[in-house]
């Protein structure tokens, strides 16, 4: 079972990391899709406060202790903190990275728990996959969106400079 503790510490300690970092980044999100964003990563740490606690009992339950020191959290965490320069494309961009190797990680964890028939772990991981595998969706999602509104919004520009060069020529032709 030493294991398997081991990995649900890890799995705990990286969940605690992303969840301070989602929380982080909802705080200083800016730009014109701001309250989605803000809102998006509100939605996901506020599930992963509930996760944090599910996993924590579910290590009580084993008689392992979840973890409780911050400095040994950020030690073992498989998750890296949060960085202040990002911008919002660059926080999704982090937070799609890291909801995804969470998810691998858990996959280790859950064939861990049925090799050693530890069926409630498993299907304690395997929500979490489920979870964060919808997290990477929404976050891809909104990747993409802002993305092609970046797109969209150099078309605009090159658009105008077209019609601003047939104005000028029409303006010429005329002179003549
Ligand atoms: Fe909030």
């Amino acid at each position: 079972m030493e294991a398997l503790y081991k990995l649900l510490s890890d799995a705990q300690a990286s969940l605690f990391v992303l969840f301070h970092k989602t929380w982080a980044y909802h705080w200083n999100v800016v730009g014109s899709d701001f309250y989605q964003i803000h809102k998006l990563f509100g939605d996901q740490y506020t599930s992963m406060f509930e996760e944090i606690d599910r996993i924590s009992e579910h290590m009580r339950y084993l008689n392992a202790k979840p973890l409780s020191s911050m400095k040994r959290v950020l030690e073992v965490s498989k998750i890296n903190e949060g960085s202040s320069s990002l911008n919002s494309q660059g926080m999704i961009q982090d937070l799609l990275k890291s909801n995804q190797d969470l998810c691998d990680f858990m996959v280790g964890i859950s064939e861990e728990a049925e090799k050693q028939k530890s069926y409630a772990t498993a299907n304690l991981v395997q929500d979490l996959m489920e979870a964060h595998g919808k997290n990477v969706w929404m976050l891809r999602v909104m990747l993409e969106s802002s993305e092609n509104k970046v797109s969209e919004e150099v078309q605009e520009e090159k658009n105008i400079e077209i019609e601003e060069e047939i104005i000028e020529e029409i303006d010429e032709q005329v002179e003549e």
